[in-house]
């Protein structure tokens, strides 16, 4: 037996203004997102705002429904519009920001289980790191410079060939 640890990176910023002005402008473009939310049974607003290469952002915000499996995440929404408008472009940075009016958020939150796996596949796919900004209305900012500092031991597409 062979006991194993795994070190993970990260950063955190006590205020936005530490951030460099184009992460900066990532997480206010989340922020606006959160706003539009869909989210009238959790009343948890997030929203996320995708950079790609070519200078575009593409927002998204959770969009819930009354059958709750049916309704998805904002980062989802978010890199489904991105991938589906731009599918040849690569995606730099992801920012997420979450509210509620029902309680203060003192931590960033991160993305679910499937989000993560969902954005993974992008990350592969294009070959290059994706960079995850995270915070909440009354929290720090965290920054991931990739997926797989959020997705450790991720199933990989490889895993699908015989080789
Ligand atoms: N939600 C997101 O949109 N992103 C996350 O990273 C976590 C959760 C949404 C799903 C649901 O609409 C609400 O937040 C409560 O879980």
């Amino acid at each position: 037996m062979e006991e194993k640890q795994l070190l993970i990176n990260y950063k955190v910023y006590d205020t936005i203004d530490e951030l460099d002005l184009q992460d900066k402008q990532l997480l206010i473009e989340a922020k606006e997102a959160s706003k539009k939310a869909y989210a009238p049974y959790s009343n948890f607003y997030v929203g996320a705002a995708i950079l790609l290469d070519n200078g575009e952002i593409i927002t998204g915000n959770n969009q819930e429904n009354a059958a709750f499996p049916s309704g998805l995440c904002a980062e989802r929404v978010a890199v489904f519009a991105a991938s589906s408008q731009f599918p040849d472009e690569i995606i730099r940075k992801i920012a997420i920001y979450a509210n509620t009016d029902k309680f203060e958020i003192t931590n960033p939150i991160s993305p679910c289980g499937a989000c993560r796996q969902v954005l993974s596949e992008y990350e592969i796919k294009q070959n290059s790191e994706l960079k995850i900004i995270l915070m909440s209305e009354k929290s720090k900012i965290v920054i991931f410079d990739g997926v797989k500092d959020i997705l450790p031991f991720m199933f990989h597409v490889d895993e699908l060939k015989n080789s």
